[in-house]
C-alpha cells in the first residue's frame, strides 16, 4: 500500500482538489479515517474527514462557504459549492462509562489516530506534503483485508463498533482478525443508547448487502440483534424484486428479518431504537405479512384489492406471489372516474351508502366488468337502487 499516493488520488476528486488547495499553506491539516482507507483501496470516499492539529479557524477561512460548528467536539461541517467537508481538531477521547459519548481534549495526530476503532481507519495523510502517520499495522491490515481493533477496550468504550465492524466486513469483504473477534464476542452490545443503536441499524439497512452485514454481526456477537431476528430471510429477495422502485427497501428488509420476532418485543425494540411512528408501524405490519395468506388466496382482482388495500407496499411485497405482483404493478393504480359528488348530483342522499356504492363500482372496475365513467355511474346507481328495495 503506497500511502504517499493518497494526495494524488484525492486531487482527482473535485472536492478533494478544493480541500488540498485550501490546506496547502497549512502544515497541520490531515486527511484521516474512511477517506484514506477508501482512496488506498481504489474506492471513491463517501465523505472527506479532515483533522487539524490545532485550531480549525484558518482552514475554515481558506475553504470559504458556510460552516456549522459543534463546540463540544471542536468540529465543524462546511458546505461550499455543493461539497461537504467534516473538519475536526485532533483529539483524544475518554469515556465516562462504557457506551457513553466521549469526553474530548485536544491532542497530537498520533493520539487522535490511537483513539479510533480499527487499524484500517487509523491512517492519516498530511495534505501539504503527503506524509503519512499510521498505526504500525494499518497498511498491512488494509492490504490483507483484516479488521483489527486498536486496543482491547475498543468495544467496551463503544459497543457500536460491533456494528461498524460488521459494516466494514460486509462492505469491503474483509475478515475479522481472531483476537478482535474474541473481543467482539465478549462485548456488551446493549450498553449504548437506543438512539445510537438505531442510527447504526438504519446505516446498516442502507449498505449494499444488509443481510451479509447482519449475518456477520450475529456471528460476532449473538446479543447484538433482537431475539428471533433472522439475518438472512428467504422471503426478502423476491419481495425486493416485486417492490422495485416503490416503497422502502430498508424497511422491507428489516420487516423480513423481523418476521420471527414476537410482536410485543419487536414493538419495544423499534421504539427503543427511536424509529419514527410511521416507519415502526410499517415494519410491524409488514413483518406480520410474510405468510400473506389472505392475499395469496384471493381469487379475483377485487378480492386482491380488498386484501392489499391500506397495507404498506412493503407488506404486500413480503406476502409475495402473483397477486402481490398484480397489486403493486397494476391494481393499486386503478381508481374511479366518479366521486360521491357525482352520485349526489344524480339525486342520491348523502350517507354511508354513497361510499358503499363507490366501493361496489370500484370492485366491478377492478374485475374489468366495467371501465368508463358512465358505466361506473350507472353501476353505483343500480347498486343504490337494489339496496333501497
Ligand atoms: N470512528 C471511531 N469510532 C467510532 C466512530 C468513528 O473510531 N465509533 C473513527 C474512525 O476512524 C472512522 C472515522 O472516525 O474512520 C470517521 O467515522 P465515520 O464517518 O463513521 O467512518 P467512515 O469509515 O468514514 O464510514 P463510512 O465509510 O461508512 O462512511
Amino acid at each position: 500500500m503506497e500511502a504517499a499516493t493518497v494526495v494524488d488520488k484525492l486531487s482527482a476528486i473535485p472536492q478533494g482538489a478544493r480541500m488540498i488547495a485550501a490546506a496547502k499553506q497549512l502544515d497541520n491539516v490531515w486527511l484521516v479515517g474512511g477517506a484514506v482507507r477508501d482512496l488506498l483501496l481504489g474506492v471513491e470516499p463517501r465523505e472527506l474527514d479532515v483533522v487539524v492539529e490545532g485550531p480549525i479557524d484558518e482552514l475554515l477561512e481558506a475553504l470559504g462557504g458556510e460552516s456549522q460548528r459543534f463546540e463540544r467536539f471542536g468540529t465543524a461541517t462546511v458546505t461550499s459549492e455543493g461539497a461537504r467537508f467534516d473538519i475536526a481538531r485532533t483529539r483524544s477521547e475518554s469515556y465516562a462509562h462504557p457506551g457513553a459519548l466521549p469526553d474530548v481534549s485536544p491532542s497530537t495526530i498520533e493520539e487522535d489516530l490511537a483513539r479510533r476503532d480499527f487499524t484500517i481507519n487509523a491512517i492519516a495523510v498530511r495534505l501539504a506534503d503527503g506524509s503519512v502517520r499510521s498505526n504500525p499495522r494499518s497498511l498491512d491490515d488494509l492490504a490483507g483485508g483484516l479488521l483489527r481493533v486498536l486496543h482491547p477496550g475498543s468495544f467496551v468504550d463503544d459497543p457500536t463498533r460491533l456494528w461498524r465492524c460488521a459494516r466494514y466486513a460486509a462492505r469491503l469483504g474483509f475478515q475479522v482478525e481472531p483476537e478482535t473477534a474474541a473481543l467482539a464476542a465478549a462485548a456488551l452490545p446493549g450498553a449504548v443508547s437506543g438512539e445510537r443503536l438505531g442510527h447504526e441499524l438504519r446505516l446498516a439497512l442502507r449498505e449494499p448487502s444488509p443481510t451479509a452485514l447482519f449475518t456477520i454481526l450475529e456471528d460476532l456477537n449473538a446479543g447484538a440483534l433482537v431475539e428471533g431476528f433472522d439475518p438472512r430471510p428467504g422471503s426478502l429477495d423476491s419481495a425486493l424484486d416485486l417492490l422495485g422502485e416503490q416503497g422502502s427497501a430498508p424497511l422491507t428488509t428489516l420487516a423480513a428479518c423481523c418476521a420471527g420476532v414476537e410482536l410485543d418485543l419487536l414493538t419495544r425494540w423499534l421504539n427503543f431504537l427511536q424509529f419514527s411512528a410511521e416507519d415502526r408501524d410499517c415494519v410491524l405490519v409488514a413483518s406480520r405479512w410474510v405468510t400473506g395468506e389472505p392475499l395469496r388466496n384471493a381469487q379475483s382482482r377485487s378480492a386482491i384489492a380488498a386484501a392489499a388495500r391500506g397495507a404498506p407496499l412493503e407488506a404486500v411485497a413480503l406476502a409475495g406471489g402473483e397477486n402481490a405482483r398484480l397489486w403493486l404493478s397494476e391494481l393499486r393504480h386503478v381508481g374511479l372516474k366518479i366521486t360521491g359528488d357525482d352520485l349526489i348530483a344524480a339525486g342520491v342522499e348523502r350517507g354511508p351508502m354513497v361510499g358503499d356504492a363507490l366501493n361496489h363500482a370500484l370492485d366491478k372496475t377492478l374485475d374489468q366488468v366495467i371501465a368508463d365513467r358512465s358505466e361506473q355511474l350507472n353501476t353505483a346507481l343500480e347498486f343504490l337502487n337494489r339496496s333501497s328495495q
